[in-house]
């Protein structure tokens, strides 16, 4: 494939890695995915970049509550990251970690830059102090007025710090609206930017020296890059400015930054300022998307333990494949918008728009084909208007597709190629090719029929190959079209396809049992909230009380029945082996004015010897019984501990009454 228009650059914003990230991360990294790979196949050379933003007070400390070094603890969670993103196969061409040395002696070189354009100086940070946590917390941060880590009061302070000079950028940043709208998109939300600017902009904080884990300030150790400095400069450490500069004059600047819309602020009013700072070109376009809510708040790692619906994606592609959740996050959602998570709409769309109509339009396709014709794809000798409306449905459904990822619709890019997928299945319905091949005179007809539906689908496998390479791989083998490379110009073009041998596969997408699937996440769910609860409880009780699982038991009784039980305290005064059973021991047991024989089993376990002068607890109110020929009242106390029998004993003096 020749790579003849142009380069383009696309990022994800790069993840804390504070914890294992849920399906709503998934979704920015899925949809940039799926945009890389339809550049790629439109024919631009492209450079998808994700990562990970490793730096920062809260990491240290989560580090620290867990005895780890910082850099342990995020090595740890970025492999977990590194493995999802490989699992759901996302074609990223490079990961950078801000850990990294490329990434440090970068984003020190460009510090340096802003500083000596005099963009930077030393001021000082006043903000709310834990002394406990060592931490600077804004107002929205308390919780309850206290530090959110530790609840302990906070106190205005101040510190030395450095600061980028934000504030002078106000009309640079109004006039590159002005001038470039399309670099944010849409338009209420540059609109939203022009207000924030429209307040005054302060200068930022760019130094923390409260803690360590960062990248050293150069001249002033002391310090450390506040995050929004080291994060932001990815997209341009990781193509090796300024040192290795050659990705970076190839790619810079970014076509398109991905990212939440919570983090649009800073990549349209920070970014752009630290880049005209440095006198570096801006990036193209900065888009925001909305987020995916769960009972009507945003998806989080913390809230991703409670509720009935499971969010990690782990577990939904081990049940229902990558392809399902791709398509899934890129057909429910429009871009921009919030949208609700559950597993319900997840489990419906596969099954009606996966396992119903794409599954079932290659599973009639492949078999009439087999049954009908010999399992060659037959050619098309008649059309009429049935045709003639399908295949232009098809060959016209590319450039819809291309004119809504234009617009970074994946939700309507999507419905565009269901269009030619439901057609499909409408026109066997219409055509009924079971009755057409009933007929030997309309052997031509039924040929048509075949050829069409095998030419929508081989047209349908390149149109959903950026969203859903495997399905679009499976359905290619179905069509004996293993041999030729999915190229998109050929979704455009209809009667491609000649004496392929087609062969039916296994169904793309099984039917869910839709209620036995949600009961069973829900129990998924439940576990995954369990297990989460108990990594985090460090208290011994706290943690056996969330492992503690009950106990398999006799019948329930009520306080009645107990009542009726008269525990006493006993002394053993005499204790020998049962003359006629060897399994039993007989005792002479003193409680307060009485003494009692009575016959245990556990002679495997004691000597009689060592019993004499124990106390013991006694069901002093047991109906008397004869044991091989002796009688016994009375039934003395012992506990199972598995091994063996330990007696149950006490303190008290003989006759007591136990409760
Ligand atoms: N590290 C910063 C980004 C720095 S970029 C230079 C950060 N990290 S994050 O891990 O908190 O969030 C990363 C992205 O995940 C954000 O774009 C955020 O919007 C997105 N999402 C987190 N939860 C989400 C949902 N529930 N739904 C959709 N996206 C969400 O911010």
């Amino acid at each position: 494939m020749t790579n003849n228009k142009g380069t383009y650059y696309i990022t994800t914003p790069i993840y804390y890695p504070s914890a294992n990230l849920h399906v709503g991360h998934t979704y920015c990294t899925v949809m940039a995915d799926a945009m890389a790979r339809f550049k790629r196949l439109s024919g631009y050379d492209v450079r998808f970049l994700t990562g990970t933003d490793e730096h920062g007070q809260k990491i240290q400390t989560l580090a620290e509550s867990k005895g780890v070094t910082p850099q342990a603890y995020v090595d740890e969670v970025v492999d977990g990251i590194k493995k999802l993103w490989e699992t759901m196969e996302i074609s990223y061409d490079d990961f950078i970690r801000t850990t990294e040395e490329r990434h440090i002696s970068r984003v020190q070189k460009i510090f340096m830059k802003m500083y000596e354009k005099g963009d930077i100086y030393k001021g000082e940070y006043e903000g709310l102090y834990c002394t406990q946590c060592e931490a600077f917390w804004t107002e929205s941060q308390l919780v309850n007025g206290n530090c959110p880590d530790c609840g302990r009061p906070v106190s205005k302070a101040k510190e030395e710090a450095y600061f980028f000079k934000l504030s002078e950028y106000s009309q640079k940043l109004l006039d590159l609206y002005e001038e470039k709208p399309e670099f944010l998109q849409p338009e209420t939300r540059r609109n939203e930017m022009k207000a924030f600017i429209g307040q005054g902009l302060e200068d930022l904080c760019i130094s923390r020296s409260t803690f360590d884990w960062g990248i050293p300030v150069p001249l002033d150790e002391k310090h450390v890059i506040y995050v929004w400095l080291d994060a932001l400069t990815n997209y341009i450490t990781a193509l090796g400015y300024p040192d290795e500069p050659e990705l970076y004059e190839r790619y810079w600047p970014a076509n398109v930054h991905l990212v939440g819309k919570e983090i649009v602020r800073f990549h349209s009013i920070i970014w752009p300022a630290m880049l005209m700072s440095a006198d570096l070109p801006l990036p193209k376009q900065v888009l925001g998307h909305g987020w995916l809510l769960l009972g009507g708040e945003k998806v989080s790692k913390s809230k991703a333990s409670k509720g009935t619906d499971v969010v990690d994606p782990v577990v939904l592609i081990e049940r229902y494949g990558i392809d399902a959740l791709k398509y899934f996050l890129l057909r429910e959602y429009t871009f921009g918008q919030d949208g609700s998570f559950t597993n319900e709409v997840l489990l419906k769309r596969i099954n009606f728009d996966l396992a119903n109509d794409l599954g079932n339009l290659v599973s009639r396709t492949v078999t009439m084909i087999e049954k009908y014709c010999k399992g060659i794809v037959p050619q098309a000798t008649t059309e009429d208007d049935i045709d003639r409306d399908l295949i232009n449905i098809a060959i016209g459904a590319a450039s819809k597709v291309e004119e809504e990822m234009d617009k970074f619709a994946f939700n309507m890019a999507l419905e565009e190629i269901w269009t030619v997928v439901r057609r499909a299945n409408k026109y066997i319905d219409e055509k009924e090719p079971w009755v057409l091949a009933k007929d030997e005179n309309r052997k031509a007809e039924l040929n048509t029929v075949m050829k069409n539906l095998a030419e929508s689908l081989r047209i349908v496998s390149i149109l959903i190959y950026p969203f859903m390479h495997s399905t679009s791989d499976k359905i290619r083998k179905q069509l004996g079209l293993w041999y030729a490379d999915v190229v998109w110009e050929d979704s455009t073009v209809f009667h491609v396809m000649y004496e392929e041998k087609v062969k039916r596969g296994d169904a793309l997408f099984p039917r869910l049992d839709i209620e036995k699937e949600l009961g069973e996440l829900t129990e998924v769910a439940a576990e995954i909230a369990r297990k989460k609860a108990m990594k985090e409880v460090t208290d011994p009780v706290e943690k056996a009380i969330l492992e503690s699982v009950p106990l398999e038991l006799k019948e329930e009784i009520v306080y009645e029945d107990f009542d009726k039980i008269d525990f006493r305290v006993g002394t053993i005064l005499k204790a020998e082996k049962h003359p006629k059973a060897d399994k039993l021991l007989v005792f002479q047991v003193k409680m307060g004015t009485e003494v009692r024989q009575v016959i245990s089993g556990v002679a495997d376990d004691f000597a009689p010897e060592e019993m004499v002068g124990r106390k013991v607890i006694v069901v002093a109110n047991l109906k008397p019984r004869q044991l091989r020929g002796l009688e016994s009242h009375g039934m003395l106390m012992f506990a199972d501990n598995g091994d063996r029998c330990e007696m149950v004993t006490t303190t008290a003096p003989d006759g007591e009454s136990v409760s």
